[in-house]
């Protein structure tokens, strides 16, 4: 009954400016979505289905409590996954894979062992994240952890967050040929080594195959196509279902592609950092390779000032009321459809300001003016 007043409002609701009407046709739409058009943010559905979510957010307090009240958990349940629905997905490569436009990098939970929160706080976050904000894809790595005897503190950390039927609702990112011994990153792309290290992590997470699994840094000590054939065995087995790189440079990318799927590419890039990296955006765009930027809103060291080190950013999410950091995530959404920002943090309410970047509507003045800061 309460699902189906929700679904009247939305279908009563006329469909003023959404690009394309069924599912199917508007997933095709958005792909063909240049960079310039897809900054010009629809509204619709999806943005009322944040509106809803937000009016949705006491029924997800003390969610835990609510199983002792089971016609309101299942209420709860159905009119979470129904508002879902209307929040705007992109494809990963072109695989299966549908995911909210912003994803969360738990990087931040597991690092630094001075500022990371408890296991309890980082799992309570991760919770809230999924179900209060609607996060579906989580970027992680067996070496977000402080040395090596902790390989997979991260990849733990999320298997313990998601157990049960949040699981289902997630993508899983993780990633591994990184080394942490003494805390320290170093690379390894070795084939026993990348092979030993995508066991462990399926044991980390809990889980029989990886959603996506990304070769972390090429190693300079070992051919590419070893660890990236390594990759595909894996793949072959079953044991990963789709193969993503990182910090790879455009020619490497060009080169590897030949002996593998690859769905995505995970590089340093921001509104405020694009270097030699514009050229890469544009031939992941033209091969329909995800592009997931890391640093997007700064990285650890920039992020707190970003809004006074680039006055357009404080400025224009003065105007639009959000942060800064939420401008940069909107720029990049805008600059093209393959784009899939993890931005990290440690606090819920910096993670709920970076979730509002896909309903910012950026004008293409303020666009102009962004475009000219990197
Ligand atoms: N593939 C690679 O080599 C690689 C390298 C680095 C990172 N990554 C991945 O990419 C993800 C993102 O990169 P990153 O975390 O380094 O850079 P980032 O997302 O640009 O910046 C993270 C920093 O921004 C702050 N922050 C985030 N949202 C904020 C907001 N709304 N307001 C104010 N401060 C905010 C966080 O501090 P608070 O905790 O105080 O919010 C954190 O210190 C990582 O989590 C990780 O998953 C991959």
């Amino acid at each position: 009954m309460f699902i189906s007043i929700l679904a009247s409002v939305f279908i009563s609701v006329p469909e003023s400016g959404v690009e394309g009407s069924g599912v199917e046709e508007s997933k095709v739409q958005s792909r063909k979505l240049t960079a310039q058009s897809k900054s010009r943010r629809v509204k619709g559905p999806e943005a009322r289905g944040r509106v809803f979510y937000d009016l949705l957010q006491p029924l997800n307090l003390g969610r835990d409590n609510l199983n002792h009240f089971p016609l309101l958990f299942v209420v709860c349940e159905h009119t979470r996954t129904f508002v879902s629905s209307f929040l705007k997905k992109r494809q990963i490569g072109r695989t299966e894979l549908e995911v909210n436009e912003v994803g969360y990098g738990a990087m931040h939970l597991s690092i630094d062992r001075e500022k990371r929160p408890s296991d309890v706080e980082s799992i309570a976050l991760i919770q809230r994240a999924v179900d209060e904000l609607g996060v579906d894809f989580i970027d992680t790595a067996d070496a977000y952890c402080i040395n090596e005897e902790e390989k997979g503190h991260n990849e733990r950390l999320i298997a313990r967050a998601l157990q049960g039927e949040r699981r289902g609702r997630v993508v899983i990112a993780t990633k591994g040929g990184h080394k942490r011994p003494k805390g320290r990153w170093e690379r390894n792309g070795r084939p026993e080594y990348l092979r030993a290290a995508c066991e462990a992590s399926l044991k980390a997470l809990e889980a029989d195959h990886i959603d996506l699994y990304q070769f972390h840094a090429p190693d300079p000590n070992v051919p590419v196509e070893e660890s990236i054939g390594t990759l595909v065995d894996l793949q072959r087995e079953g044991k990963i279902r789709h193969i993503g790189i990182s910090n790879f440079s455009l020619a490497m990318l060009k080169h590897i592609m030949a002996d593998a799927e690859i769905v995505s590419v995970q590089n340093r890039y921001s509104v405020m950092d694009r270097r030699e990296q514009d050229e890469i955006v544009d031939f992941c765009e033209q091969q329909e390779i995800t592009y997931i930027p890391w640093n997007p809103v700064g990285g650890r060291g920039n992020a707190p000032e970003i809004g006074q080190m680039f006055g357009a950013l404080g400025e224009i999410g003065t105007a639009h009321g959000v942060a800064p950091h939420t401008i940069a995530l909107a720029w990049l959404l805008g600059r093209s459809p393959i784009m899939l920002p993890i931005p990290g943090t440690r606090k819920f309410d910096h993670l709920a300001e970076n979730m509002k970047a896909p309903d910012i509507e950026l004008t293409s003045d303020e666009i102009e003016r962004l475009n000219s800061i990197g």
